[in-house]
């Protein structure tokens, strides 16, 4: 198999926080067989690996050592469609957001308030992408991995990946080592609107929408992300920065005595998820900057650089923003993003 080697390669456009970072090597890998070919390489082979979909989820605070793999294997099919469902696939370097809009199209509805989400479909079960009252895991089937150590591949299905709250295997176990090759989703019929997040039904009710159609809830979805999170093409941005902490009942009663005001919200299994995008603003972070990195003046999840901050800039306004909500709140926010 092919393999193209790049050498001392700029990160910069790479990563959508857009900061500086050199690769001293970087293959662009297009079939899933390049994998295998990479770990079997006599120069490659045994060197670190940083696997990079859309660069929308990685913080590089240096240079990546070893080599980069930048995943670009493309490809979006139909596998079947009955009555019950339909099941699509889409190779790991395929746009999450394109592979909305393409099952759309085909008259395909069920990733509708997935819209606009950043990164590709190979990064999306890495974090279990959710939004707007939806995550990947409820529409995920199975996937292709290549382990990075054997060059072995495998499928799993989505017990295997063990998806949580903006988590999964490849967060945990498999951190690292693996390459996501492509993906299966399965899209249950009939199509039902999920409109349990507020904000997306106020939205709707608004618009004087009642039954949505599956583009109306794409476009509300799409406007609402619009006018509340900077757009990566034009902000270097990394979504939310902060994962919501998930705390038990007893913690969230204590914070809710002392701060009446906080936004939480109740999960199944009786814990608590707390907003940390208020916490944050509560400690009155929004706008705080260090260098070019600040706190975005729109919604307090999401750092930005406005244009030449570091990665390591960035860094250290997290562990400023950390800090503060930890001295504020007793709470210790967790990062979304891999920080390299
Ligand atoms: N809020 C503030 N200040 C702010 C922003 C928000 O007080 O600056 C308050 C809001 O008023 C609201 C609460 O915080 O009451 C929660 O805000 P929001 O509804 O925007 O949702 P979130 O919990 O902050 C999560 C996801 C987003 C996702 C939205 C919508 C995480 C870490 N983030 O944000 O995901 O789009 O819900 O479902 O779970 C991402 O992961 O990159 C991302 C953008």
């Amino acid at each position: 198999m092919e393999l193209t080697i790049q050498r001392d390669v700029e990160l910069g456009d790479l990563n959508t926080f857009r900061v500086p970072a050199r690769a001293q090597r970087l293959v662009r890998i297009e079939h899933a067989a390049q994998v295998r070919a990479v770990v079997d390489h006599p120069e490659l082979g045994l060197l670190p690996k940083l696997v990079l979909g859309g660069g929308s989820n990685t913080l590089l605070a240096r240079d990546p050592p070893g080599v980069v793999l930048r995943i670009e294997i493309g490809g979006v099919r139909v596998l079947d469609d009955d009555v019950q469902a339909t099941r699509i696939e889409a190779g790991g370097g395929v746009g999450w957001h394109d592979l909305v809009c393409w099952s759309l199209r085909q008259g395909f509805a069920g990733l509708e308030n997935l819209a606009l989400i950043p990164g590709t479909v190979g990064a999306a079960p890495v974090q279990n992408i959710g939004a707007y009252g939806m995550e990947l895991a409820e529409r995920f089937e199975s996937l292709d991995v290549v382990d990075l150590t054997t060059g072995r591949a495998a499928t799993l299905d989505r017990a295997a990946c063990r998806f949580g709250y903006r988590d999964s295997l490849f967060k945990r176990a498999l951190a690292g080592k693996s390459v996501i090759t492509r993906v299966r989703l399965r899209l249950p019929k009939p199509w039902r609107a999920q409109l349990g997040y507020a904000e997306l039904q106020r939205h709707l009710e608004r618009a004087g929408v009642r039954d949505p159609a599956p583009q109306e809830v794409f476009d509300a979805v799409c406007a609402i992300r619009r006018a509340k999170l900077p757009d990566p093409a034009r902000l270097g941005n990394a979504g939310s920065f902060f994962k919501n902490p998930v705390v038990n009942r007893t913690i969230r009663n204590e914070i809710l005595a002392e701060f009446p005001e906080i936004v939480s919200y109740p999960l199944e299994d009786g814990t608590y998820k707390l907003a940390a995008a208020w916490m944050i603003d509560a400690c009155g972070c929004k706008g705080r900057s260090v260098g070019a990195a600040a706190v975005d003046e729109r919604h307090a999840l999401v750092l930005v650089n406005h244009g030449g901050a570091s990665g390591a800039d960035i860094l250290e306004l997290a562990a400023q923003v950390r800090e503060a909500v930890r001295a504020r709140f007793g709470i210790e926010l967790e990062y979304e993003p891999v920080v390299v």
